[in-house]
């Protein structure tokens, strides 16, 4: 129900934001350290160093992983998620090295999770880092295989779970990927292995500086509009979000972030369930490239940016930003 408004000048909106005590004390939506889940990339010594098109980015070796864990629960962030930069030599059209006990994605995950305990692993489940022609799935004559692809994702996730990851983060977007993976954690006793759905991903050019990042920029044949969403859609999330939720999902994600936000409000409002948007590489790669500029305040944009996220229903992001904004919500520079 609408409060009643009084007429000018009984009311004066002016007054509550006075001061800064008033305009905390009204206050209704806050960015914390405890919403931020901090992506990261991960690769052989051959491949570390800074991702050029994701200024203040590197991808770092399992040992830096670890440091990043290190940091990031100094800092208070709750999640870290791993990305693999896979060597184009273990690139093949079987993808077999994908669901490998020892991939480098297992390797860091029970290196940060013998080290720091504490901090959640989060991790991708999708064939892409390690497909030779950089699609999610199994491509066979030009077309992504669905079925094929499931199987081979459950497998991926059985090994990310008995590696020690906290949430699998599937973000194929192919059918059935949910219940099937759920089916394979549940016959294997790993009954508190969360899945966060990437349920409602778009087909999205702000992917880009990612796709550098892991390597898939020169693998990528074609788009990914065959499997990711048309952005012209809306019901169709809501549509993914409840049967991923049926599946057996514990938490949702609507992908990529600022350009969604009506998305993450639809779905917060229509299920109320655990809700997380994606900050992704091109987002944070405009961002850093005004602020470099001189154009925008970096820092204030990072975190007005993060707040519109808390505004539109999510409990969480995804944000390369995580470390530099916990620190600063610590410093209280923001
Ligand atoms: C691929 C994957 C992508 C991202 C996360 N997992 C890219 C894609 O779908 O091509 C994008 C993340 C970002 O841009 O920050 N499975």
């Amino acid at each position: 129900m609408r409060p009643t408004q009084a007429p000018f000048p009984h009311a004066r909106f002016r007054r509550m934001r006075k001061n800064a005590a008033l305009r905390g004390l009204a206050r209704e939506h806050t960015l914390t350290v405890e919403d931020l889940i901090w992506p990261i990339f991960v690769s052989e010594a051959e491949g570390a160093g800074p991702v050029a098109s994701m200024p203040g980015v590197d991808r770092v070796t399992v040992d830096g992983a670890v440091k990043a864990a290190e940091r990031a629960a100094a800092l208070g962030i709750p999640a870290i998620c791993i990305f693999p930069y896979i060597d184009s030599a273990l690139k093949t059209e079987d993808c077999a090295e994908a669901w490998d006990e020892n991939n480098l994605s297992n390797r860091a995950i029970r290196a940060i999770k013998a080290a720091v305990p504490e901090i959640a692993v989060m991790t991708d489940v999708a064939l892409d880092p390690y497909n030779i022609n950089g699609h999610d799935g199994f491509v066979r004559d030009g077309v992504i295989l669905n079925d094929e692809t499931v199987q081979a994702l459950a497998k991926m996730a059985l090994a990310q779970a008995e590696a020690g990851a906290d949430i699998l983060g599937p973000s194929d977007m192919m059918d059935g990927r949910i219940g099937a993976m759920r089916a394979v954690l549940e016959a294997n006793g790993h009954r508190d292995v969360t899945i966060m759905s990437y349920a409602a991903k778009y087909a999205s050019a702000f992917y880009g500086p990612f796709r550098d990042a892991v390597g898939a920029s020169g693998a990528l044949k074609g788009d990914k509009k065959t499997y990711q969403m048309d952005p012209g859609n809306t019901n169709e999330a809501l549509r993914l979000i409840e049967r991923d939720l049926l599946e057996g999902a514990d938490m949702v994600m609507v992908k990529p972030g600022m350009p969604y936000l009506d998305i993450c409000r639809r779905v917060k409002d229509a299920f109320g369930v655990p809700t997380y948007a994606y900050q992704v590489s091109g987002e944070y790669a405009m961002i850093k490239a005004a602020a470099q500029n001189g154009w925008i305040d970096g820092d204030k944009v990072m975190a007005e940016s993060l707040l519109g996220f808390k505004r539109a229903g999510c409990d969480g992001i995804l944000t390369y930003f995580a470390p530099e904004v916990a620190q600063k919500l610590r410093d209280g520079v923001l």
